[in-house]
């Protein structure tokens, strides 16, 4: 097993695992330095390109963003979020990750849990994919935002979808929007780590979607903390340019030739 997946699982309970999206290579470039692992996810449809969800994202759009994270990644785990449709069955699961992987050297790959498709992990681990799980409010498959696992019998439901994860051999999970009380004993059932995202800090490590972080996407539910206004910041800037360029201060003779 690779190195880097190893330490992620080893990882359980001794520290909280930091993880982020990256679309491009200035960003992974930052995010390179401080996180655990950084995700190329398929939140790119709705945070870059303004897609109304992540369903209609495509894998070679996704392919060419992942080769541009990967250029500024050194030591953090890369993981390819694989897009909707394109891991229905086995033998396309199969193709399309190792397609994936050859062309972007990402180190795993991560599915959205529908509940059924636990064989579909096993085949790729038994090929020697490293993967990623993905449970509660999974939106390839679920459109109705909902928070997930507040009744008993979901999260039994839950519970057991971590489990059929874990034993088809993925080596993290992504908790998302899952009721504290359920995250919890999640996480205490399984030996892998899970990562949250509006799931509580009960869980082994913490996503979030990088232009939500830097307030950028104008996408803020509650799970979101903004660290940063970068919209502010930009505009501010975009600002003081166009007063130069009308009070034609800008270019100077220093920006010149
Ligand atoms: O696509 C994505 O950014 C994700 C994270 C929210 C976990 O799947």
């Amino acid at each position: 097993m690779l190195k880097k997946i190893l330490k992620i699982k080893k990882s359980k309970s001794k520290k909280k695992l930091v993880c982020l999206t990256a679309y491009s290579k200035s960003l992974s470039k930052i995010l390179d330095k401080h996180c655990d692992i950084i995700l190329l996810g398929d939140s790119v449809a709705t945070a870059f390109y303004g897609m109304e969800n992540t369903q209609q994202i495509d894998m070679k759009t996704m392919i060419n963003h992942a080769n541009s994270v990967k250029k500024s990644i050194k030591k953090s785990t890369f993981v390819f979020d694989m897009p909707h449709n394109t891991y229905r069955n086995v033998y396309d699961a199969k193709k399309n990750a190792k397609k994936i992987i050859k062309i972007t050297k990402c180190d795993a790959i991560k599915i959205e849990s529908n509940g059924k498709n636990f064989n579909i992990i096993k085949s790729l681990v038994s090929s020697g994919i490293q993967v990623m799980g993905h449970i509660g409010f999974t939106p390839q498959f679920k459109k109705n935002f909902k928070i997930q696992g507040q009744k008993t019998n979901d999260q039994n439901k839950l519970i057991n979808e971590a489990k059929m994860i874990e034993k088809a051999g993925a080596f993290s999970i992504v908790l998302e929007c899952i009721a504290k009380k359920t995250a919890e004993k999640i996480t205490r059932s399984v030996k892998i780590p899970t990562i949250g995202i509006g799931s509580s800090n009960f869980c082994d490590g913490q996503i979030l979607v990088t232009d939500d972080l830097l307030g950028l996407s104008g996408f803020y539910p509650k799970f979101v903390k903004k660290y940063a206004n970068l919209e502010n910041i930009i505009e501010n800037a975009v600002r003081k340019f166009k007063k130069d360029v009308r009070n034609k201060n800008f270019p100077t003779n220093l920006n010149a030739y």
